[in-house]
């Protein structure tokens, strides 16, 4: 069975106020409401990370996530944090290659190879995000565009290594834009990844990779979301930033 995973993506949103306050909400609502074992990553900017560690405390089935980290293992890249910096907070979760990252901050595939190679290095868990642009989808060139990704930055792993690797799908026309993909165009992204990933690792590694759609995902459209056979779940931009419809989402299931 592969894992249940609904990610919050805070992008650069909340004080520390602000933060404590959702946090403590998502933690209490998780803890009354939340009855299967799906996991809830919380993946704040870096300057939250300890206050919310904290107040996640030994919440079951909460985790801590970051949303970025240097390719590199430590030294003089002033402003950058390190995985073993994640590490040693408490994180356990990483986003990488989020569409907003490859485009204001040019990060390659390459570049996300090498990042992919540091989290998983400091035993932590790479949520690596792909997907493609309206212009891609209207020359019917997702499939191609997607799996592309994938192989570029992460089809140098062992089997061993891939097998740790978590996969969100978010098309990029969906984020933030209020136009969710559908579930039948979810489904079928997720289904073209999983044979993708079958065609190198094998079936049974594909099967048990866990893949996430994120794109305007909310309490109105996850349940239709989650029933596909291939969405294991979702990364969660806008409506995390919310407690009752991020816990919403994540009792969807
Ligand atoms: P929205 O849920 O706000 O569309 O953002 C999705 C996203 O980018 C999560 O990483």
């Amino acid at each position: 069975m592969r894992k249940h995973i609904v990610a919050g993506n805070w992008k650069m949103n909340n004080t520390l106020e602000e933060g404590k306050k959702l946090t403590s909400e998502i933690v209490n609502m998780v803890r009354d409401e939340v009855m299967d074992d799906t996991i809830a990553v919380l993946c704040t900017p870096y300057v939250h990370l300890t206050t919310a560690r904290d107040l996640i405390g030994d919440a079951a089935n909460i985790f801590l996530g970051a949303q970025n980290c240097s390719q590199h293992e430590s030294g003089a890249y002033t402003g950058e944090i390190s995985v073993g910096m994640l590490s040693s907070v408490g994180v356990s979760y990483v986003i990488l290659g989020h569409s907003e990252r490859r485009e204001y901050f040019a990060e390659s595939d390459d570049l996300l190879a090498a990042k992919v190679d540091q989290v998983l290095s400091t035993g932590l868990t790479p949520i690596f995000c792909c997907g493609e642009s309206l212009e891609i989808r209207e020359k019917d060139e997702q499939y191609e565009f997607v799996t592309q990704q994938i192989t570029n930055s992460l089809f140098h792993l062992s089997q061993e290594n891939f097998s740790k690797i978590v996969i969100a799908y978010e098309p990029i026309w969906a984020i933030g834009t209020g136009k969710t993909a559908t579930s039948d165009q979810a489904q079928e992204m997720h289904h073209k990844l999983r044979t993708h990933i079958a065609g190198k690792y094998g079936q049974q590694i594909a099967d048990e990779t866990s893949i996430l759609y994120g794109g305007s995902a909310k309490p109105s459209n996850a349940p239709e979301l989650f029933a596909q056979p291939d969405v294991d779940g979702g990364l969660i931009g806008g409506a995390s930033l919310k407690s009752r419809d991020f816990v919403d989402i994540i009792k969807s299931f």
